[in-house]
């Protein structure tokens, strides 16, 4: 294996970083891939010694994710589990500005810290440029972090990262982006001003829905050091094999994000067009409040929507309940389609609507998607008694 590398590798397209980055060095007859490093601990005498610390799978995963990124990357052992070790670097009591829509395992966090009185939680309107200003600057108490993600989950809301990231530097404040949404192939935060992109590799990246795994990249080399020494600390690693997946995941990564991207565009205006259906939020539609900023801040407006049943949440779960080829779950990114109604979860924002549906296009044939979607709209009849979901995620 190659010694730990510090760094990032540098590739000049991505699709080709997908494939190539983390490889082990070319010796005869040595692995084309990284093998799985089934220990724990490591001969001593190296800078690093115990998988908390480095762990040679775990690395070129994270040479993959920092090639993609444009920073340094640490795995975690999920996308909670990332967010967490950022939260940990709050100073106390300080002000935090986030998005008065995030995905709700953030949004619940953030608040608990809030309640217990580690941070001083200022939740904003990342579409509003000026709201955004105010909360971070706080009239003489600017922020210590800002944390967006973009699109929202799952109002799929756009936040402009590059003047986000302006006012957060201006006022000494770090702004982290969740990028999940979009992954690396779509939208490079860190090249709009971002000092931090955090990720579920859960998704779109490790993106076959049989794994749990978190990413932060940064390139502030204090921050990263931080950081890694927030992973040594909880502890909260992922396993030697589950980061080999993660990384045979990204090396299918750019064309599963052009399949899945065009697919979802095709979905979006079908339902836009849909008499049963009374809102869809795709930042690939003209009607997007903030599609001209998405244009100019991705390369692509990405595989989530989200829609609105013309009707209630019993209308909003019957199309859920009538799906056959898409599979009603929670989750996304993944190859296959999948889709829920966010509002059952019982800690879901409540101002999501109850009858909005979130989709995690995926890369089967578009017409099939569609005439699936299309039936289960369609659909009549009674819905079946589901025991709620017990957590709030
Ligand atoms: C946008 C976003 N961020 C973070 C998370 C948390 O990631 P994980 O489930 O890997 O802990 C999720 C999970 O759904 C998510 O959708």
């Amino acid at each position: 294996m190659s010694a730990p590398k510090n760094g990032h590798e540098s590739f000049k397209n991505l699709d080709t970083a997908a494939v190539q980055a983390g490889r082990p060095p070319v010796t005869p007859d040595g692995p084309i891939n990284p093998p799985i490093v089934l220990s724990s601990t490591m001969h001593a005498g190296g800078p690093y010694g115990y998988m908390r610390d480095w762990n040679a799978t775990l690395d070129s995963l994270e040479q993959a994710i920092g090639a993609l990124e444009g920073g340094r990357c640490t795995v975690f052992s999920s996308g909670m589990a990332a967010a967490n070790a950022i939260f940990d670097l709050f100073p106390q009591g300080k002000p935090v500005v986030a998005s008065q829509y995030s995905y709700t395992g953030v949004a619940m966090r953030l608040k608990e810290l809030h309640d217990l009185g580690r941070i001083e939680l200022r939740l904003v309107d990342v579409t509003d440029d000026v709201a955004v200003k105010a909360a971070i600057a706080g009239d003489g108490n600017p922020a210590s972090w800002a944390w967006i993600e973009t699109p929202t989950n799952p109002m799929m809301e756009i936040c402009d990262i590059e003047a986000t990231a302006t006012v957060a530097r201006h006022y000494g404040a770090y702004l982290a982006v969740d990028n999940t949404f979009m992954t690396p192939i779509r939208q490079r935060p860190l090249e709009l001003g971002a000092h931090l992109v955090m990720h579920s590799a859960t998704k779109g990246l490790a993106g076959h829905s049989d794994l749990l795994m978190g990413a932060l990249v940064t390139a502030d080399q204090e921050l990263a050091q931080k950081i890694v020494g927030r992973r040594v600390l909880l502890g909260a690693v992922p396993s030697a094999f589950d980061s080999y997946l993660a990384l045979r995941g990204i090396r299918t990564l750019a064309i599963r994000v052009d399949r899945a991207e065009s697919n979802a565009q095709f979905i979006a205006e079908k339902l836009a067009e849909h008499s049963k259906v009374r809102a869809v939020h795709y930042p690939g539609l003209g009607g997007h409040k903030n599609a001209d900023i998405a244009k100019r801040q991705s390369d692509g407006p990405g595989f989530m929507l989200a829609f609105e049943v013309d009707g209630d949440a019993e209308a909003a779960e019957l199309v859920c309940q009538s799906v056959e080829l898409i599979t009603y779950a929670t989750s996304l990114g993944g190859v296959e389609t999948l889709m829920e109604r966010r509002r059952r979860w019982p800690k879901e924002n409540s101002a999501v609507p109850e009858n909005l549906i979130r989709v995690s296009v995926g890369i089967e044939n578009a017409n099939d998607i569609w005439a699936d979607l299309d039936q289960a709209l369609n659909a009549t009849g009674e819905i079946a008694n589901q025991t709620q979901p017990k957590m709030g995620y």
